[in-house]
């Protein structure tokens, strides 16, 4: 199997326009192995019915995310996502509220979860932190990524801004002259082993390489 840090790398394609993705997203929503690579600097939004949460939701802002846009909030959010994931309801949500701004360090959401469906609503905005050093330590191939969950609906109609400056004033490919250029960045969402998974109706922006990657998920639907 592919490794997904490989795929990444291979980014010559520049940017995907919205129509483009979404005919990618209708090709591939039945896929057995769905892939789904989005590349490019462009913003794009997946459109898409914004499944509501029922059953017990996880607001961040209760486990202590701070809504300024200032303050580190990874560790609150993997809480937010705990309580849903291991929530004894055949629903749960993890609710990224609307009108503030988290800023949010690289983090992994990892499954198997209890529920049968888990909705993380992103109705507010993400942002990563604005400096690739950051990632000192971590794998500098993914910022926000979900792993192992079946029943996933990432849902908006939020923002996830990968602030990706830092990362493109060091690329190799625009910069092929600088010493110590890279040539990974990350990408800004990723979802990894899903079963009966969905994205829909979240703004991208600023993504440092990639906006989008999901990979080895069986029974893709459309958001
Ligand atoms: C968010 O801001 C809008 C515009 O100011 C306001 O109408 C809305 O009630 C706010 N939502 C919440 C949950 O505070
Ligand atoms: C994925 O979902 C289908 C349909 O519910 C189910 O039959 C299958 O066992 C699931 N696969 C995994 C790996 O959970």
């Amino acid at each position: 199997m592919p490794s997904y840090k490989a795929a990444n790398q291979s980014t010559e394609q520049r940017a995907a326009s919205p129509s483009r993705l979404q005919r990618i997203a209708k090709r591939i929503h039945m896929g057995i192995l769905a892939f789904l690579v989005i590349f490019g600097f462009v913003s794009s939004k997946f459109a898409g019915s914004n499944a509501k949460g029922t059953g017990t939701r996880f607001n961040v802002l209760d486990y202590g995310a701070a809504g300024d846009g200032k303050t580190e909030s990874s560790q609150a959010f993997l809480k937010a996502w705990n309580g849903a994931c291991t929530a004894a309801r055949r629903h749960a949500g993890v609710i990224i509220p609307e009108n503030n701004t988290f800023l949010v360090n690289p983090v992994i959401f990892e499954g198997p979860c209890k529920p049968k469906r888990i909705n993380f609503e992103i109705q507010g905005t993400i942002v990563a932190p604005n400096s690739p050093s950051l990632w000192n330590g971590c794998d500098a191939s993914q910022w926000l990524a979900f792993h192992a969950v079946t029943g996933l609906n990432v849902g908006g109609p939020g923002k996830i801004d990968g602030r990706g400056k830092g990362w493109w004033d060091q690329s190799c490919r625009y910069h092929p002259d600088l010493k110590d250029c890279t040539k990974l960045a990350p990408t800004a969402l990723k979802i990894i082993s899903c079963n009966e998974s969905s994205l829909s109706n979240i703004q991208f922006t600023n993504s440092p390489q990639t906006h989008v990657l999901i990979m080895y998920c069986t029974h893709w639907l459309e958001g």
